[in-house]
């Protein structure tokens, strides 16, 4: 039984990832990474950042210089972490895609590959109404869309998938991007539980996710502080870290799952595959994409 939500605004990470996407169309990882939706999915004060980005400008002041510096920093972890989950859902094409905390996710919106796939966007209410206006009147490529409003933390996935018309007799590619962080152990948990029982055979799960990093948690912490003294709230404050999590731990909860790991890689080793050469460190090492296929 779901009880209502309690008041939750949109989440401002999927705005920065998002950014990031934008900022690094068309500059980072040429010839194998390109998103021109993301600019249209950003509103004018995310979009004015971007452009500040993509022309190299700096602000003057602090805290805008820390708005364009999350920016540049989320465009070169994005550049790779795209690259390397766009590489995995083409290569396990499946008839069903579920995007599990969806935020601003925009590949059916994107990729021609999913025009004969259903995909189901699943994320809390706030974070659904706000993309839904974002998107306005863009056209899906992929064959349908379905929206599915869910918490993790409190309510049934399995019966909001089933009753949005997933099947869970038939294979599903199931994509959890930048979410795992987000969750307690226990709702990491609970989510596998129903990707699970709700796979049928020939699934397979991506996962981009955090590896503990002293580094970028010292980042993540001198960022929100230097936002809070120019007085405005960073854009992760309201969005705390829960769980880091190391591969062999990710390989065995996934193991617990039914799924066994064919591959996982940190973003660094992604990013110097692509061109331009990464400039930042921190963030590509500790970011990672596992890919996982239905065992059993
Ligand atoms: C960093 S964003 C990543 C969005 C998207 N996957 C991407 O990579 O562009 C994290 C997303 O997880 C969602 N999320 C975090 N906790 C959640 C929860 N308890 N229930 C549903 N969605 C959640 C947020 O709303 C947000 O859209």
């Amino acid at each position: 039984m779901t009880t209502p939500e309690p008041d939750r605004p949109a989440s401002r990470t999927a705005a920065l990832v998002c950014q990031g996407r934008a900022a690094a169309d068309g500059r980072l990882g040429l010839g194998r990474f390109s998103d021109p939706v993301a600019v249209r999915l950003l509103r004018p004060d995310e979009q004015a950042v971007v452009e500040q980005v993509r022309a190299g400008r700096p602000p003057q002041g602090w805290t805008a210089r820390t708005a364009y510096e999350a920016v540049r920093a989320s465009a070169e972890v994005m550049a790779a972490r795209t690259v390397a989950v766009d590489d995995a859902i083409r290569a396990h094409p499946s008839p069903q895609l579920v995007v599990l905390g969806a935020g601003l996710d925009d590949r059916a919106w994107r990729m021609p590959e999913l025009d004969a796939t259903e995909v189901w966007e699943v994320d809390h209410t706030a974070s659904q109404r706000d993309k839904r206006d974002r998107l306005g009147a863009l056209e899906p490529r992929a064959r349908a869309v379905r929206f599915c409003a869910v918490d993790f933390a409190r309510d049934d996935l399995a019966a909001a998938l089933e009753r949005s018309g997933h099947r869970r007799d038939v294979a599903t590619t199931w994509l959890w991007e930048g979410v795992v962080p987000y969750l307690t152990s226990r709702e990491i948990r609970a989510t596998l539980q129903v990707v699970d029982r709700r796979s049928g055979q020939g699934s397979s799960l991506v996962v981009a996710y955090q590896a503990p990093s002293l580094r970028a948690a010292a980042g993540r912490r001198l960022a929100e502080l230097l936002t809070r003294v120019g007085g405005r709230t960073a854009v992760t404050s309201g969005e705390p870290w829960r769980s880091l999590l190391a591969p062999r731990r990710v390989a065995t909860v996934l193991t617990g799952a039914g799924f066994e790991v064919t591959s996982d890689e940190d973003l660094l080793t992604v990013a110097r595959r692509l061109t331009p050469a990464p400039t930042g460190r921190v963030s590509l090492r500790s970011g990672r994409v596992a890919v996982a296929r239905r065992a059993r």
